[in-house]
Protein backbone atom coordinates (compact mmCIF):
# COMPACT_ATOMS: atom_id res chain seq x y z
CA UNK A 1 0.00 0.00 0.00
CA UNK A 2 0.96 3.30 -1.01
CA UNK A 3 1.05 5.81 2.25
CA UNK A 4 1.27 9.82 1.14
CA UNK A 5 1.30 12.84 3.46
CA UNK A 6 0.06 15.88 1.01
CA UNK A 7 0.88 19.34 1.72
CA UNK A 8 -2.87 20.25 0.80
CA UNK A 9 -6.51 20.58 2.85
CA UNK A 10 -8.56 17.29 2.79
CA UNK A 11 -11.57 18.26 0.68
CA UNK A 12 -8.91 18.83 -2.11
CA UNK A 13 -7.58 15.02 -2.09
CA UNK A 14 -9.19 12.87 -4.88
CA UNK A 15 -9.53 8.98 -3.15
CA UNK A 16 -12.83 7.12 -2.93
CA UNK A 17 -13.41 7.12 1.02
CA UNK A 18 -12.59 9.95 3.98
CA UNK A 19 -11.61 7.80 7.08
CA UNK A 20 -12.81 10.13 9.88
CA UNK A 21 -11.81 9.49 13.78
CA UNK A 22 -14.03 10.77 16.15
CA UNK A 23 -14.26 10.88 20.17
CA UNK A 24 -17.26 10.79 21.28
CA UNK A 25 -17.10 14.30 22.05
CA UNK A 26 -16.71 15.18 18.59
CA UNK A 27 -19.67 13.10 17.35
CA UNK A 28 -22.23 15.77 18.33
CA UNK A 29 -20.60 17.99 15.98
CA UNK A 30 -20.39 15.88 12.92
CA UNK A 31 -22.95 16.89 10.14
CA UNK A 32 -23.58 12.86 10.03
CA UNK A 33 -24.77 12.95 13.59
CA UNK A 34 -28.25 11.62 12.68
CA UNK A 35 -27.17 8.66 10.30
CA UNK A 36 -24.54 8.20 13.12
CA UNK A 37 -26.68 7.76 16.06
CA UNK A 38 -29.33 5.38 13.83
CA UNK A 39 -26.65 3.15 12.81
CA UNK A 40 -25.23 2.78 16.64
CA UNK A 41 -22.17 4.90 16.22
CA UNK A 42 -21.03 5.51 19.74
CA UNK A 43 -17.70 6.72 18.83
CA UNK A 44 -16.28 4.12 20.81
CA UNK A 45 -12.65 2.88 20.14
CA UNK A 46 -12.12 0.92 17.10
CA UNK A 47 -15.71 1.04 16.46
CA UNK A 48 -16.34 1.67 12.72
CA UNK A 49 -18.97 2.93 10.73
CA UNK A 50 -19.05 3.22 7.20
CA UNK A 51 -21.81 5.71 5.48
CA UNK A 52 -20.75 4.85 1.80
CA UNK A 53 -23.24 6.87 -0.01
CA UNK A 54 -21.41 9.90 1.80
CA UNK A 55 -18.02 8.55 1.18
CA UNK A 56 -16.42 8.41 4.89
CA UNK A 57 -15.52 5.91 7.23
CA UNK A 58 -15.93 6.82 10.69
CA UNK A 59 -13.78 5.21 12.92
CA UNK A 60 -14.26 5.84 17.06
CA UNK A 61 -11.50 6.89 19.18
CA UNK A 62 -11.31 6.92 23.09
CA UNK A 63 -8.59 9.97 23.08
CA UNK A 64 -7.23 12.12 20.48
CA UNK A 65 -3.89 10.55 21.93
CA UNK A 66 -0.78 8.36 20.42
CA UNK A 67 -2.35 4.89 21.27
CA UNK A 68 -5.59 5.71 20.44
CA UNK A 69 -5.21 7.02 17.04
CA UNK A 70 -2.81 4.00 16.42
CA UNK A 71 -4.83 1.55 17.20
CA UNK A 72 -7.96 3.09 15.29
CA UNK A 73 -5.70 3.34 12.17
CA UNK A 74 -5.21 -0.31 11.84
CA UNK A 75 -8.58 -0.82 12.75
CA UNK A 76 -9.74 1.50 9.61
CA UNK A 77 -6.71 0.34 7.13
CA UNK A 78 -7.60 -2.95 8.15
CA UNK A 79 -11.57 -2.98 7.47
CA UNK A 80 -10.65 -0.93 4.22
CA UNK A 81 -8.17 -4.01 2.98
CA UNK A 82 -10.79 -6.39 2.84
CA UNK A 83 -13.09 -4.08 0.96
CA UNK A 84 -13.46 -3.09 -2.69
CA UNK A 85 -11.94 -0.06 -2.20
CA UNK A 86 -8.57 1.29 -3.83
CA UNK A 87 -8.03 4.88 -2.53
CA UNK A 88 -8.90 6.41 1.08
CA UNK A 89 -7.78 9.62 2.52
CA UNK A 90 -7.51 11.21 6.14
CA UNK A 91 -6.50 14.00 8.30
CA UNK A 92 -3.51 14.28 10.27
CA UNK A 93 -5.26 16.08 13.22
CA UNK A 94 -2.10 17.00 15.39
CA UNK A 95 2.24 17.06 14.62
CA UNK A 96 2.79 15.08 17.76
CA UNK A 97 0.44 12.18 16.37
CA UNK A 98 1.92 11.75 12.59
CA UNK A 99 4.17 8.83 14.20
CA UNK A 100 1.62 6.89 15.53
CA UNK A 101 -0.84 7.42 12.57
CA UNK A 102 1.53 5.74 10.20
CA UNK A 103 2.63 3.16 12.59
CA UNK A 104 -1.16 2.18 12.74
CA UNK A 105 -1.52 2.29 8.99
CA UNK A 106 1.59 0.65 7.81
CA UNK A 107 1.86 -1.79 10.41
CA UNK A 108 -2.47 -2.62 10.63
CA UNK A 109 -2.16 -3.29 6.66
CA UNK A 110 0.52 -6.10 6.79
CA UNK A 111 -0.44 -9.52 6.79
CA UNK A 112 1.21 -12.25 6.11
CA UNK A 113 -0.31 -14.81 3.28
CA UNK A 114 3.00 -16.16 1.88
CA UNK A 115 1.48 -19.71 2.80
CA UNK A 116 -1.60 -18.94 1.26
CA UNK A 117 -2.33 -20.94 -2.05
CA UNK A 118 -5.35 -18.59 -3.28
CA UNK A 119 -3.54 -15.30 -2.65
CA UNK A 120 -6.18 -12.40 -3.59
CA UNK A 121 -4.21 -9.33 -3.39
CA UNK A 122 -6.28 -6.53 -2.09
CA UNK A 123 -7.55 -3.58 -4.13
CA UNK A 124 -7.20 -1.17 -1.41
CA UNK A 125 -3.48 0.60 -2.63
CA UNK A 126 -3.32 4.12 -2.14
CA UNK A 127 -3.49 5.83 1.23
CA UNK A 128 -3.48 10.04 1.18
CA UNK A 129 -3.28 11.74 4.72
CA UNK A 130 -3.52 15.59 4.09
CA UNK A 131 -1.09 17.39 6.35
CA UNK A 132 -4.45 19.68 7.88
CA UNK A 133 -4.38 20.46 11.31
CA UNK A 134 -7.42 20.35 13.69
CA UNK A 135 -8.37 23.53 13.49
CA UNK A 136 -7.93 23.53 9.71
CA UNK A 137 -4.69 24.79 9.30
CA UNK A 138 -1.96 23.12 7.12
CA UNK A 139 1.13 21.92 9.10
CA UNK A 140 4.84 22.79 8.77
CA UNK A 141 5.11 19.83 5.65
CA UNK A 142 8.70 19.95 5.70
CA UNK A 143 8.88 18.81 9.60
CA UNK A 144 6.09 16.61 9.05
CA UNK A 145 7.69 14.85 5.68
CA UNK A 146 10.67 14.07 8.21
CA UNK A 147 9.02 12.39 10.40
CA UNK A 148 6.60 10.69 7.66
CA UNK A 149 9.90 9.27 6.04
CA UNK A 150 11.43 7.97 9.30
CA UNK A 151 8.29 6.40 10.45
CA UNK A 152 7.90 4.19 7.16
CA UNK A 153 11.16 3.12 7.57
CA UNK A 154 10.75 1.80 10.99
CA UNK A 155 7.57 0.58 10.51
CA UNK A 156 8.63 -1.06 7.29
CA UNK A 157 11.55 -2.74 8.96
CA UNK A 158 8.83 -3.61 11.79
CA UNK A 159 7.27 -5.35 8.92
CA UNK A 160 10.37 -7.61 7.72
CA UNK A 161 11.14 -8.44 10.66
CA UNK A 162 7.62 -9.95 11.02
CA UNK A 163 7.73 -11.74 8.12
CA UNK A 164 10.75 -12.92 9.12
CA UNK A 165 9.65 -14.67 12.28
CA UNK A 166 6.68 -15.58 10.83
CA UNK A 167 8.62 -17.64 7.98
CA UNK A 168 7.71 -21.70 9.29
CA UNK A 169 10.91 -23.58 10.72
CA UNK A 170 11.30 -25.65 7.36
CA UNK A 171 12.05 -22.51 5.22
CA UNK A 172 14.56 -20.69 7.61
CA UNK A 173 17.63 -22.32 9.57
CA UNK A 174 20.56 -21.30 11.00
CA UNK A 175 22.75 -21.48 7.72
CA UNK A 176 19.39 -19.76 5.91
CA UNK A 177 19.34 -16.87 8.14
CA UNK A 178 22.89 -16.38 7.92
CA UNK A 179 22.47 -15.69 3.81
CA UNK A 180 18.83 -14.03 4.79
CA UNK A 181 21.80 -11.70 6.71
CA UNK A 182 23.86 -11.93 4.28
CA UNK A 183 21.61 -10.57 1.46
CA UNK A 184 20.39 -7.45 3.78
CA UNK A 185 24.06 -6.49 4.70
CA UNK A 186 24.54 -6.57 0.60
CA UNK A 187 21.55 -4.01 0.25
CA UNK A 188 22.06 -1.77 3.06
CA UNK A 189 26.02 -1.50 2.64
CA UNK A 190 26.52 -3.59 5.75
CA UNK A 191 29.65 -5.65 6.56
CA UNK A 192 28.49 -9.65 7.15
CA UNK A 193 30.89 -12.30 9.03
CA UNK A 194 29.40 -15.87 9.37
CA UNK A 195 30.88 -18.09 11.59
CA UNK A 196 30.32 -22.14 10.83
CA UNK A 197 29.96 -24.78 13.15
CA UNK A 198 34.07 -25.10 12.60
CA UNK A 199 34.56 -21.80 12.98
CA UNK A 200 32.69 -22.09 16.26
CA UNK A 201 34.63 -24.92 17.36
CA UNK A 202 37.33 -22.69 16.55
CA UNK A 203 36.10 -19.95 18.83
CA UNK A 204 35.33 -22.54 21.57
CA UNK A 205 31.56 -21.61 21.74
CA UNK A 206 30.76 -25.11 23.00
CA UNK A 207 27.37 -23.94 24.16
CA UNK A 208 25.87 -22.98 20.77
CA UNK A 209 27.38 -26.31 19.20
CA UNK A 210 25.64 -27.96 22.10
CA UNK A 211 22.43 -27.14 21.35
CA UNK A 212 22.29 -27.47 17.58
CA UNK A 213 23.96 -30.65 17.23
CA UNK A 214 20.93 -32.90 17.06
CA UNK A 215 20.15 -30.67 14.17
CA UNK A 216 20.68 -31.43 10.63
CA UNK A 217 20.75 -27.70 10.16
CA UNK A 218 23.99 -26.91 12.15
CA UNK A 219 24.61 -23.75 14.32
CA UNK A 220 25.19 -20.46 12.88
CA UNK A 221 27.25 -17.48 14.36
CA UNK A 222 26.24 -14.11 12.43
CA UNK A 223 27.77 -10.79 12.94
CA UNK A 224 26.31 -7.88 10.63
CA UNK A 225 27.32 -3.95 11.23
CA UNK A 226 26.73 -0.83 10.00
CA UNK A 227 29.56 1.46 10.35
CA UNK A 228 28.71 5.15 9.62
CA UNK A 229 31.67 7.81 9.17
CA UNK A 230 32.61 9.45 12.96
CA UNK A 231 29.89 7.98 15.20
CA UNK A 232 29.13 9.03 18.23
CA UNK A 233 28.06 5.61 19.78
CA UNK A 234 28.98 1.90 19.45
CA UNK A 235 26.29 -0.26 20.01
CA UNK A 236 26.03 -4.08 20.11
CA UNK A 237 23.02 -5.87 19.83
CA UNK A 238 22.35 -9.64 20.41
CA UNK A 239 19.87 -11.99 19.17
CA UNK A 240 18.05 -15.72 19.86
CA UNK A 241 18.06 -17.24 16.91
CA UNK A 242 16.39 -20.49 17.78
CA UNK A 243 14.93 -20.77 13.87
CA UNK A 244 13.24 -24.16 16.35
CA UNK A 245 12.79 -24.73 19.64
CA UNK A 246 11.68 -28.63 20.49
CA UNK A 247 12.84 -28.51 23.66
CA UNK A 248 15.12 -31.27 22.73
CA UNK A 249 15.58 -34.51 24.82
CA UNK A 250 13.54 -32.47 27.78
CA UNK A 251 11.06 -32.23 25.16
CA UNK A 252 7.92 -29.46 24.71
CA UNK A 253 4.68 -31.32 25.08
CA UNK A 254 2.79 -30.88 21.59
CA UNK A 255 0.83 -28.02 22.47
CA UNK A 256 3.76 -25.72 23.78
CA UNK A 257 5.93 -26.78 20.75
CA UNK A 258 3.32 -25.32 18.57
CA UNK A 259 4.27 -21.47 17.60
CA UNK A 260 8.14 -22.41 18.48
CA UNK A 261 9.24 -20.53 14.87
CA UNK A 262 8.93 -17.79 16.91
CA UNK A 263 12.12 -18.75 19.08
CA UNK A 264 14.19 -16.63 16.42
CA UNK A 265 12.56 -13.38 17.19
CA UNK A 266 15.26 -11.97 19.12
CA UNK A 267 17.58 -12.61 16.28
CA UNK A 268 14.99 -10.98 13.66
CA UNK A 269 14.82 -7.78 15.86
CA UNK A 270 18.64 -7.65 16.01
CA UNK A 271 18.27 -7.50 12.20
CA UNK A 272 15.49 -5.08 11.95
CA UNK A 273 17.49 -2.47 14.18
CA UNK A 274 20.36 -2.87 12.07
CA UNK A 275 18.05 -2.23 9.21
CA UNK A 276 16.04 0.58 10.40
CA UNK A 277 19.19 1.98 11.48
CA UNK A 278 21.32 2.35 8.63
CA UNK A 279 18.17 3.22 6.21
CA UNK A 280 17.82 5.96 8.53
CA UNK A 281 21.57 6.95 8.57
CA UNK A 282 21.69 7.50 11.91
CA UNK A 283 25.50 7.94 13.36
CA UNK A 284 26.05 5.11 15.62
CA UNK A 285 27.78 2.09 15.07
CA UNK A 286 25.75 -0.65 15.22
CA UNK A 287 26.79 -4.74 15.65
CA UNK A 288 24.20 -7.06 15.65
CA UNK A 289 25.16 -10.80 17.02
CA UNK A 290 23.00 -13.43 15.97
CA UNK A 291 23.21 -16.94 17.78
CA UNK A 292 21.48 -19.05 15.61
CA UNK A 293 20.82 -23.27 15.69
CA UNK A 294 17.97 -25.45 15.73
CA UNK A 295 17.14 -27.57 18.85
CA UNK A 296 15.94 -30.80 18.03
CA UNK A 297 16.50 -34.22 19.38
CA UNK A 298 19.18 -37.24 17.42
CA UNK A 299 20.70 -39.96 18.86
CA UNK A 300 23.54 -37.20 19.66
CA UNK A 301 21.24 -34.89 20.91
CA UNK A 302 23.34 -32.63 23.89
CA UNK A 303 21.33 -34.08 27.04
CA UNK A 304 20.25 -33.41 30.78
CA UNK A 305 23.17 -34.10 32.47
CA UNK A 306 25.99 -32.65 30.52
CA UNK A 307 28.25 -30.35 31.30
CA UNK A 308 29.18 -27.36 28.62
CA UNK A 309 31.86 -25.39 28.88
CA UNK A 310 31.15 -21.80 27.63
CA UNK A 311 33.13 -19.61 25.35
CA UNK A 312 34.45 -17.53 28.46
CA UNK A 313 35.38 -20.44 30.51
CA UNK A 314 32.62 -21.13 32.63
CA UNK A 315 31.27 -24.72 32.84
CA UNK A 316 27.16 -25.39 32.95
CA UNK A 317 25.41 -28.19 34.05
CA UNK A 318 22.66 -28.83 32.01
CA UNK A 319 19.28 -29.95 33.92
CA UNK A 320 16.73 -29.17 31.02
CA UNK A 321 17.88 -28.86 27.00
CA UNK A 322 14.72 -26.27 26.84
CA UNK A 323 16.28 -23.74 28.40
CA UNK A 324 18.48 -23.86 25.61
CA UNK A 325 18.27 -20.00 24.30
CA UNK A 326 20.41 -19.03 27.20
CA UNK A 327 23.27 -21.35 26.31
CA UNK A 328 23.18 -19.96 22.77
CA UNK A 329 23.29 -16.56 24.15
CA UNK A 330 26.21 -17.62 26.72
CA UNK A 331 28.47 -17.99 23.82
CA UNK A 332 27.25 -15.34 21.84
CA UNK A 333 27.32 -12.52 24.32
CA UNK A 334 31.03 -13.55 25.03
CA UNK A 335 31.88 -13.82 21.15
CA UNK A 336 30.29 -10.10 21.21
CA UNK A 337 32.49 -8.47 23.59
CA UNK A 338 35.46 -10.69 22.29
CA UNK A 339 34.89 -8.57 18.92
CA UNK A 340 33.78 -4.86 19.63
CA UNK A 341 34.12 -2.80 22.30
CA UNK A 342 30.46 -1.57 22.56
CA UNK A 343 29.35 1.61 24.61
CA UNK A 344 25.97 -0.53 25.26
CA UNK A 345 25.03 -4.44 24.90
CA UNK A 346 21.74 -4.94 24.62
CA UNK A 347 20.60 -8.84 24.09
CA UNK A 348 17.10 -9.77 22.53
CA UNK A 349 15.24 -13.22 23.25
CA UNK A 350 12.37 -14.87 23.49
CA UNK A 351 13.80 -16.77 26.44
CA UNK A 352 11.29 -17.74 29.32
CA UNK A 353 7.03 -18.45 29.15
CA UNK A 354 8.01 -17.45 32.71
CA UNK A 355 8.33 -13.60 31.64
CA UNK A 356 4.74 -14.52 30.13
CA UNK A 357 3.34 -15.26 33.61
CA UNK A 358 5.28 -12.29 35.32
CA UNK A 359 4.32 -9.74 33.11
CA UNK A 360 1.58 -11.14 30.72
CA UNK A 361 1.61 -11.10 26.53
CA UNK A 362 2.21 -7.73 26.05
CA UNK A 363 5.06 -6.65 27.83
CA UNK A 364 8.88 -6.86 27.42
CA UNK A 365 10.86 -8.00 30.18
CA UNK A 366 14.20 -5.47 30.99
CA UNK A 367 16.99 -7.12 33.43
CA UNK A 368 20.23 -5.61 34.11
CA UNK A 369 22.91 -4.27 36.53
CA UNK A 370 22.01 -0.39 34.99
CA UNK A 371 19.13 1.95 36.92
CA UNK A 372 19.95 4.33 34.70
CA UNK A 373 19.72 2.80 31.87
CA UNK A 374 16.51 0.99 32.96
CA UNK A 375 15.13 4.61 33.56
CA UNK A 376 16.23 6.15 30.65
CA UNK A 377 14.25 2.88 28.83
CA UNK A 378 11.36 3.01 30.37
CA UNK A 379 10.89 6.68 29.45
CA UNK A 380 10.99 6.17 25.44
CA UNK A 381 8.80 2.85 25.66
CA UNK A 382 5.17 4.40 25.62
CA UNK A 383 6.19 7.15 23.01
CA UNK A 384 7.47 4.31 21.03
CA UNK A 385 4.39 2.46 21.18
CA UNK A 386 5.78 -0.68 23.31
CA UNK A 387 5.64 -2.14 26.21
CA UNK A 388 8.30 -2.27 28.89
CA UNK A 389 8.79 -3.54 32.14
CA UNK A 390 12.04 -3.88 34.50
CA UNK A 391 12.13 -7.18 36.09
CA UNK A 392 14.65 -6.95 39.22
CA UNK A 393 17.91 -9.16 39.47
CA UNK A 394 18.23 -10.53 43.38
CA UNK A 395 21.32 -11.87 45.07
CA UNK A 396 18.61 -14.44 46.63
CA UNK A 397 17.18 -16.07 43.12
CA UNK A 398 20.76 -15.81 42.10
CA UNK A 399 21.41 -18.96 44.52
CA UNK A 400 19.23 -21.09 42.55
CA UNK A 401 21.69 -21.24 39.86
CA UNK A 402 23.75 -23.22 42.06
CA UNK A 403 25.64 -26.33 40.59
CA UNK A 404 26.86 -28.89 42.70
CA UNK A 405 29.13 -30.05 39.90
CA UNK A 406 29.84 -27.30 37.31
CA UNK A 407 30.07 -23.70 37.62
CA UNK A 408 26.62 -22.86 37.22
CA UNK A 409 23.11 -24.96 36.83
CA UNK A 410 21.33 -24.13 33.50
CA UNK A 411 17.94 -23.84 35.45
CA UNK A 412 16.74 -22.72 38.68
CA UNK A 413 16.28 -24.75 41.35
CA UNK A 414 12.48 -23.45 42.19
CA UNK A 415 9.71 -23.11 39.79
CA UNK A 416 9.29 -19.36 40.57
CA UNK A 417 11.05 -15.89 39.09
CA UNK A 418 12.51 -18.36 35.78
CA UNK A 419 12.06 -14.88 34.03
CA UNK A 420 15.04 -12.84 36.65
CA UNK A 421 17.32 -16.11 36.85
CA UNK A 422 17.22 -16.80 33.66
CA UNK A 423 18.71 -13.43 33.22
CA UNK A 424 20.91 -13.82 36.11
CA UNK A 425 22.03 -16.69 34.48
CA UNK A 426 23.31 -14.44 30.86
CA UNK A 427 25.21 -12.20 33.65
CA UNK A 428 27.63 -14.75 34.38
CA UNK A 429 28.75 -14.24 30.68
CA UNK A 430 29.21 -10.25 30.79
CA UNK A 431 32.50 -9.28 31.11
CA UNK A 432 33.31 -6.77 34.42
CA UNK A 433 33.46 -3.55 32.96
CA UNK A 434 30.35 -4.17 30.67
CA UNK A 435 27.68 -5.01 33.61
CA UNK A 436 26.63 -1.36 33.77
CA UNK A 437 26.36 -1.17 29.85
CA UNK A 438 24.20 -4.51 29.85
CA UNK A 439 20.39 -4.90 29.05
CA UNK A 440 18.85 -7.91 28.60
CA UNK A 441 15.30 -8.01 26.86
CA UNK A 442 13.12 -11.19 27.25
CA UNK A 443 10.17 -10.40 24.56
CA UNK A 444 8.71 -13.82 25.13
CA UNK A 445 5.79 -12.56 25.55
CA UNK A 446 5.08 -10.07 23.19
CA UNK A 447 6.98 -11.60 20.15
CA UNK A 448 4.08 -13.43 18.76
CA UNK A 449 0.44 -13.89 19.30
CA UNK A 450 -2.40 -16.08 17.81
CA UNK A 451 -4.73 -13.19 19.18
CA UNK A 452 -4.29 -9.49 16.79
CA UNK A 453 -3.67 -6.68 19.07
CA UNK A 454 -2.73 -2.76 19.55
CA UNK A 455 -1.48 -2.82 15.40
CA UNK A 456 -0.38 -6.36 15.27
CA UNK A 457 -2.14 -9.13 13.65
CA UNK A 458 -2.05 -12.75 13.74
CA UNK A 459 1.55 -14.00 14.70
CA UNK A 460 4.63 -12.19 14.36
CA UNK A 461 4.84 -9.20 15.47
CA UNK A 462 8.59 -7.10 15.16
CA UNK A 463 8.47 -5.99 18.89
CA UNK A 464 11.96 -4.68 20.22
CA UNK A 465 12.63 -2.57 16.48
CA UNK A 466 10.15 0.10 17.95
CA UNK A 467 11.48 0.82 21.15
CA UNK A 468 15.35 0.50 19.96
CA UNK A 469 15.27 3.24 17.69
CA UNK A 470 13.12 5.35 19.79
CA UNK A 471 16.02 4.65 22.10
CA UNK A 472 18.72 5.30 20.06
CA UNK A 473 17.07 8.79 19.01
CA UNK A 474 16.90 9.84 22.19
CA UNK A 475 20.54 8.82 22.93
CA UNK A 476 21.53 11.51 19.73
CA UNK A 477 19.10 13.77 20.98
CA UNK A 478 20.88 13.85 24.52
CA UNK A 479 24.33 14.43 22.66
CA UNK A 480 22.82 17.59 20.97
CA UNK A 481 22.44 19.03 24.51
N1 LIG B 1 11.72 -20.52 23.77
C1 LIG B 1 11.35 -20.87 25.08
C2 LIG B 1 10.63 -19.75 25.83
C3 LIG B 1 9.25 -19.41 25.34
C4 LIG B 1 8.14 -20.06 25.86
C5 LIG B 1 9.06 -18.45 24.40
C6 LIG B 1 6.89 -19.74 25.41
C7 LIG B 1 7.79 -18.12 23.97
C8 LIG B 1 6.70 -18.78 24.47
C9 LIG B 1 12.59 -21.23 25.91
O1 LIG B 1 13.63 -21.80 25.21
C10 LIG B 1 12.14 -22.23 26.92
O2 LIG B 1 11.72 -23.28 26.54
N2 LIG B 1 12.21 -21.85 28.19
C11 LIG B 1 11.80 -22.69 29.24
C12 LIG B 1 12.80 -22.55 30.37
C13 LIG B 1 12.63 -23.59 31.44
C14 LIG B 1 12.98 -24.94 30.91
C15 LIG B 1 13.52 -23.21 32.59
C16 LIG B 1 10.42 -22.24 29.68
O3 LIG B 1 10.12 -21.05 29.66
O4 LIG B 1 9.60 -23.11 30.00
ZN1 LIG C 1 13.43 -23.93 25.00
ZN1 LIG D 1 13.78 -21.28 23.20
Amino acid sequence: MNLEFLDKPLASIDAEITIVFLTDKLLEETTDNDLLAKAGFKAKQDQLCLLHEKGVLYCGIEKLNRDSLRCAATTAVRSLKDSNYKSAKARQYFLKNTQALVEGFLLGYYSFDAYKSKNEPSSFKELFVSVENFDASVLDAKEVKTIVDESKTVSQAVNYVRSLVNTIPNDITPPSLALIAQKLADENGLTCNILDENALEKEEMNAILAVGRASVHKPRLIHVSYKPKNPLHVISLVGKGLTYDSGGLSLKSPTSMVGMKMDKAGACAVLGIVKAISELKLPIEVHGFIGAAENMVNGNAYKPDDVLKAKNGTTIEVRNTDAEGRLVLADTLAYAQQEVNADYLFDYATLTGACMVALGPYTTGMMGHSHGLKHQLSKIAAPSGELLASLPFNAHLKKLLKSEIADISNVGSKPYGGAITAGMFLDNFINDNMKQKWMHFDIAGPAYSETPWDCHPYGATGIGVRFTVEWMRTLLNEDKK
